[in-house]
């Protein structure tokens, strides 16, 4: 392997979260549980600020995935899709993106709504979320009035 740089988790998140199964997916799954991501103290001072953003991109890697498929069917999806074009679990590079709501924040801890990763994921980045697509220009391909 020849990595472009040597991923380390900033913190990692606490859910309810046990198993993959407990967590709500397929056509109308909605992700409503609120979670903690525990930013590692030496970090912290990266946080300044973020309380005035309604939400985050959290960026987090698919920790307990093995192994990739370039084409696979969704939960609930009879068809093949190509794996960039889904947001499957098993990808060539392990990871995965969610936008959470702030709920607050205790120090290194933010408290967020809408989490759908396990207890325990490393988080490798956050962002705010701000998004200037206008709702009519986006286009949803496979996955219209399924999601
Ligand atoms: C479909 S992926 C979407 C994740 C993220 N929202 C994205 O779009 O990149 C969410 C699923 O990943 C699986 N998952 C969650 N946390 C994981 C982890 N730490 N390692 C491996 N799989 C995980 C669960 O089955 C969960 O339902």
């Amino acid at each position: 392997m020849n990595p472009l740089f040597i991923p380390r988790a900033i913190g990692f998140v606490r859910t309810p979260f046990q198993q993959t199964s407990e967590i709500p997916k397929g056509p109308g799954a909605k992700h409503e549980m609120d979670g903690v991501l525990e930013i590692l103290p030496e970090f912290e001072e990266g946080l300044k600020d973020i309380e005035g953003f309604s939400h985050l991109f959290v960026i987090w890697v698919f920790d307990r995935s093995e192994g990739y498929e370039l084409l696979g069917a969704p939960p609930g999806e009879a068809e093949l899709h190509g794996v960039f074009a889904t947001r499957s679990p098993k990808r060539p590079n392990p990871i995965a993106l969610t936008v959470v709501e702030l709920l607050r924040r205790e120090g290194n801890e933010l408290h967020v709504h809408g989490v759908d990763m396990l207890d325990g994921t490393p988080i490798l980045d956050i962002k705010p979320y701000m998004s200037s697509i206008p709702a009519e220009k986006l286009k949803r391909g496979w996955a219209t009035e399924r999601y």
